[in-house]
């Protein structure tokens, strides 16, 4: 018989809930033989299926490196390299007052962004939360929303402002569009969705151009403002980062979905030098490198549980990368690993599973829970499972979802590293070393997040790794928005490829 000591304590969450929590604590040797063998061999092999060698990293870093290249030579590819129109960095001179509305993967922001130079800026913000429907109702009535939000900003925020924007009949504010998705451009204040990531659906969306449908709802609701940048966050964040530290040459967002964006020189983007842009020129690109090694699936080491994610999600075969690291898929891997063991009777005996069996149930903020809880008993992880699944767990359970969690956010930041090394590989940045601004949850909270990621660029370049170093980035949806909105205003101002 197993005998088991019970007890019974609180603790409060990050978000500020107090769990009551009920122990049921195993000592190791209580446990019977079977139970505490077959936990052991499943965390062995599941060790060696989530663990990736420096070998195998510096493989995928090639291939990586290619697909960047092939990407930036043709159109149309995996990884399609999305030339942004955005010229150079800015110079830090940049002033003026500047609406950014960012439609990212989890909320709507609505920003008054006043760029003042020399690094500096002022932000005032308000935040919608979107609903799961919304993702998935029709196109149109989600940039209506959207127009409706910024129209309530405008008239609780600046219509009555004293001394400031008032604004005279027929004038109007410039945007700046955060739209954190792939649409491929042609010209900077334009893009085609080429797919919706991070679960969004919306129908009569993809295929079309989303700064154009977006206009249509700002007419409808009469917003005072002209789209004049369609931008994604990453290349925002690339540019906000620069505007507070040159050394910033690279940007990343670890967050609901995975991407980076860096600066290209014109003559190495082969698939538009029928623009006659001058050579000389840099560009920023989007990379949207969460789609590599998308459909074949040759380079990545994708499980048996990450098959399972992709085949189930709504859009198959796509995103690859994205879904081996970011914050939508990190929970439903680890839910997937621990369902597999309870059919197998190893985990949750006797108890009612049922709530763990649920699809997402599983959180991906529980992984930086589980693997920051600084208890012996692992007090947080007793919480998140009686709290939210109402199951009891015993410690040697515990200990082991603890490892699980370490396992899968440990290979999430080093297949991130590989993304950042093909980057810096392909520019040549590892000698004279740069910094990446990166942003998202999963950056900014997951627990060791950004020391795994650079232990993974020591793995993959030695020594040298250590001159790339991560850090969190300025505001890119906002802040960056604004920093475009105003680059692009000099430029056309200047006459410099007024149509582009
Ligand atoms: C999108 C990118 C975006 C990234 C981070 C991905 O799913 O495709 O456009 O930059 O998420 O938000």
């Amino acid at each position: 018989m197993v005998l088991s000591r019970r007890g019974s304590g609180s603790i409060t969450t990050p978000s500020g809930h107090t769990l009551t929590i009920h122990t049921r604590t195993h000592d190791e040797e209580d446990l019977p033989h079977a139970t505490k063998k077959t936990m052991a061999d499943h965390l062995r092999r599941l060790e060696s299926t989530f663990t990736l060698t420096p070998q195998r990293m510096r493989m995928i870093v090639e291939a990586f490196k290619e697909a960047l290249e092939t990407g930036l030579e043709k159109n149309n590819q995996v990884v399609p390299m999305i030339p942004t129109y955005v010229f150079g960095w800015p110079s830090g001179s940049e002033q003026g007052d500047f609406l950014a509305i960012d439609l990212g993967g989890t909320n709507l922001r609505v920003c008054l962004v006043t760029v003042q130079g020399d690094g500096k800026f002022e932000i005032t913000q308000s935040k919608y939360r979107l609903t799961e429907d919304q993702k998935q109702d029709d196109g149109q009535k989600l940039f209506d929303f959207c127009a409706e939000c910024l129209k309530t900003f405008i008239d609780t925020n600046l219509a009555q402002e004293e001394g400031g924007f008032c604004l005279g009949d027929g004038q109007t504010l410039p945007l700046g569009f955060t739209f954190s998705y792939p649409c491929s451009q042609n010209k900077i204040d334009h893009g085609v969705l080429i797919r919706w990531t991070k679960g969004f659906g919306a129908p009569n969306t993809e295929g079309h151009d989303v700064a154009e449908m977006f206009r249509t709802s700002l007419a409808k609701y009469k917003v005072p403002v002209t789209l004049t940048a369609l931008i994604n966050d990453t290349t925002g964040t690339l540019l906000a980062s620069h505007y507070v530290n040159p050394s910033s040459k690279i940007a990343c967002i670890f967050g609901t979905g995975c991407n980076a964006a860096y600066m290209e020189h014109v003559k190495d983007i082969p698939k538009i030098n029928n623009l006659g842009i001058d050579p000389s020129f840099d560009m920023a690109i989007n990379c949207e490198w969460g789609a590599f090694d998308s459909f074949e699936h040759e380079h990545l080491p994708r499980t048996k549980y990450d098959i399972i994610v992709d085949e189930t999600s709504n859009k198959p075969g796509e995103q690859s990368f994205e879904k081996l690291i970011s914050g939508r898929y990190l929970g439903e891997i680890l839910r997937l690993v621990i369902c597999e063991l309870i059919d197998e009777g190893v985990l949750f005996l006797g108890q009612n599973t049922y709530k763990l069996e649920v699809t997402y149930s599983f959180d991906t903020a529980f992984l930086s829970l589980m693997e920051s809880d600084p208890t012996d008993e692992l007090l947080m992880i007793i919480g998140i499972f009686t709290h939210f699944f109402a199951v009891e767990t015993t410690l040697a359970e515990r200990q082991f979802f603890r490892a699980l969690a370490k396992l899968i956010g440990r290979r999430a930041a080093r297949l991130s590293a590989c993304g950042i090394a093909a980057i810096v590989s392909k520019m040549g940045y590892l000698d004279e070393g740069c910094s990446v601004g990166a942003d998202g949850s999963l950056y900014n909270k997951y627990p060791g997040f950004a020391d795994r990621i650079h232990e993974g660029l020591v793995d993959i370049f030695g020594d040298k790794g250590r001159n790339i170093v991560t850090h969190h980035a300025e505001d890119g949806s906002g802040v960056g928005s604004a920093i475009i909105a105003a680059m692009t205003k000099v430029r056309k101002d200047a006459g410099i490829y007024t149509h582009l």
